[in-house]
């Protein structure tokens, strides 16, 4: 039987994990966007370069959004789904996620999607194989 009322889950895998510093606010004192879409080019890169086996460079970020603000101190944990690959491409889905520090429930706080193209070491583009 399915169980109602669960708590939302991440989607995907832990790729990052990290902590908000003071140093990543922006001039309300919540963490700036910037430093949050940084952390999740570099959580899906890892999931892309291990797909991809290899070198790999962002080509293009869809469906950002930024659904509530990350406190200074919070943990901020990157997961990440692969959602389709292409000959070179690899189109990454990526959830922030952070505990919310008066309940401790778990809470998204960004999603979007990132595509990944291997690239070779002239930077051309390259061939992804399908094999897991
Ligand atoms: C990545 C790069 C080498 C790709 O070169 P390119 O000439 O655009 O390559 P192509 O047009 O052959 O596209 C390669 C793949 O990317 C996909 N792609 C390119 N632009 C895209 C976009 N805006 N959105 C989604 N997919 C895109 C193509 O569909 C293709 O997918 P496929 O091979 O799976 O069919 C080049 O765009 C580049 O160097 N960009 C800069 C990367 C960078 O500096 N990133 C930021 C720092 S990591």
């Amino acid at each position: 039987m399915t169980e109602i009322n669960q708590p939302p889950e991440p989607r995907g895998e832990l790729t990052l994990q990290t902590i908000a510093m003071p140093k990543d606010t922006n001039s309300s004192g919540d963490i700036f966007g910037g430093w949050l879409l940084s952390q999740m080019d570099l959580g899906s890169s890892i999931l892309a370069q291990r797909v991809a086996k290899g070198r790999v460079a962002t080509v293009a970020i869809s469906e950002m959004s930024f659904l509530r603000p990350v406190p200074v101190g919070a943990i901020v944990s990157c997961y990440c789904e692969l959602m389709q690959v292409g000959s070179s491409s690899m189109t990454i889905n990526v959830e922030v996620w952070i505990n919310i520090e008066s309940t401790n429930e778990p809470a998204k706080v960004t999603e979007g999607q990132f595509v990944f193209v291997a690239i070779d070491e002239r930077g051309k583009t390259r061939t992804v194989s399908k094999d897991k």
